[in-house]
């Protein structure tokens, strides 16, 4: 075992206790598979602002934020009151009906993202980018869906697809083939998948030429994984082609919404895409998704005035519009709102990069930071990264060693993935990350 896991299960052993009970009761121990990593998850029991506290009472400063949604920090005072106020005021946690912090939070949407004319709300990402591709074959009556390679979009088996592809079986890098991302998936998924290749943007035109006749879609993280940024003009020309063959434009924001400013990706690239899947931040740190776009295709789902149930798209959910959520929504994007926020949660991310680059360049570790605004990932490859492939050849070992060092040094991150910051991110807290960061380097230069 490694100097870093031998370190990690020595500080952590109430929740190598805990997991091995979980593992008896739900598969892995985890409800999530993204909450497992070796030798063991780290098992929390409370958090405030940017800290996290283990069962061990470990306090960490918390970089993952429930991987991602958490841009305040965890229970920021505004969104903590707009819940209880929301409860007490209502005296129930669910209507079951229309309501009008529906209508507040959809014209805020409408206000903010670009192509938001109209929003329905769903309960996860997953269900925003489903419900968003099948708006897109009704709109079209095309079947076929294109994803670029390396890229997520929840755990359905629309998106299950080439998300991360062994190398040796992902076919021609300027042609991906459709690699099955799930036991489970159907072959009509894969048959019905076109995979492109991110960041090259005449490869792409030309699969997505041949294929115009059957692709109702292009889904696309505008940022890959919230980290790896497109290459000038490659969003525009992906929405030329696609505008030229009547082919839907899906932007996944759910990463990139809210933390590239209130008008996500979309608007700080100035791309405008027909459907927008948006979910973590907008939902205040409670379960959301919401999908948006054109009134011309979201009016496919309305039941009103419907012939039969095939004439309309369904979409529907116990739990959609949740007006607790939507308080917290709300709250969190009023406080995102005032002046500096942004400026601070994106100047920590700058220091932390910042304090990263030098810890590697002082250790001689051949690593890069990659990231803009409040989301970042270290790869340890001196190769210039431009899509998942770049990204799949650099050294996994060495990154989960340092990520685990952090963990060790009391910065909580889950190992191998984006960090992110928040507004409740201090100056302490950065010289105690700085700290934390020049130990990860100095372990990991041993390796
Ligand atoms: C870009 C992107 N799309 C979709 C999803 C799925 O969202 P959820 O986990 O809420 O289903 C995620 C989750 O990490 C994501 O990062």
């Amino acid at each position: 075992m490694s100097d870093a896991k031998t370190k990690f299960m020595k500080k952590t052993p109430t929740s190598a206790k805990l997991w091995k009970q979980s593992a008896k009761l739900m598969p892995g121990g985890i409800t999530a598979n993204i909450k497992y990593y070796e030798p063991h998850p780290v098992f929390m029991k409370k958090a405030k602002g940017s800290r996290i506290t283990d069962v061990d009472n470990n306090e960490y400063i918390d970089y993952c934020l429930c991987l991602g949604p958490l841009i305040l920090g965890h229970g920021h005072p505004a969104v903590v009151e707009a819940i209880k106020k929301q409860l007490a005021n209502s005296g129930t946690t669910m209507y079951g009906t229309p309501h009008e912090l529906e209508i507040k939070m959809a014209k805020e949407l409408n206000h903010l993202i670009p192509c938001a004319e109209m929003t329905r709300f769903a309960n996860s990402g997953l269900e925003a980018t489903m419900h968003a591709l099948r708006i897109a074959r009704a709109y079209t009556h095309r079947t076929k869906i294109a994803k670029f390679e390396g890229h997520y979009h929840g755990a359905h088996d629309y998106a299950a697809v080439s998300v991360n592809p062994p190398l040796d079986s992902a076919g021609p890098r300027n042609a991906p083939l459709a690699v099955s991302n799930s036991a489970g998936l159907p072959k009509f998924i894969l048959d019905n998948t076109v995979v492109l290749p991110f960041n090259d943007a005449a490869s792409t035109e030309r699969i997505i030429e041949k294929n115009k006749e059957d692709l109702a879609a292009v889904i696309i993280e505008p940022v890959a994984r919230g980290f790896l940024p497109p290459e000038k003009g490659f969003l525009k020309t992906l929405r030329t082609v696609t505008e030229e063959n009547n082919i839907v434009l899906v932007f996944d924001e759910i990463m990139t919404g809210f933390r590239f400013g209130l008008g996500g990706a979309q608007k700080h690239f100035g791309v405008t895409p027909d459907l927008v899947a948006l979910g973590k931040v907008v939902g205040g740190g409670l379960p959301i998704g919401v999908f948006a776009g054109k009134s011309e295709i979201m009016e496919h789902i309305s039941p009103v005035g419907a012939k039969s149930v095939s004439d309309r798209v369904f979409h529907s959910g116990t739990f959609n519009g949740c007006p607790t959520i939507l308080a917290a929504g709300l709250a969190t994007l009023e406080v995102l709102k005032k002046p500096g926020a942004y400026k601070h949660i994106d100047w920590i991310a700058d220091e932390v990069r910042k304090s990263m680059r030098d810890a590697f360049k002082d250790h001689r570790l051949n690593a890069q930071v990659i990231g803009q605004a409040s989301m970042f990932q270290c790869l340890f490859t001196t190769d210039k990264v431009k899509d998942y492939r770049d990204v799949a050849r650099a050294d996994s070992k060495k990154r989960v060693n340092f990520d685990l060092e952090l963990v060790n040094n009391g910065v909580y991150v889950r190992p191998g993935r984006t960090y992110y910051t928040s507004l409740a991110h201090t100056k302490a807290d950065l010289q105690k990350t700085f700290e934390a960061v020049e130990a990860a380097a100095k372990a990991t230069a041993k390796l």
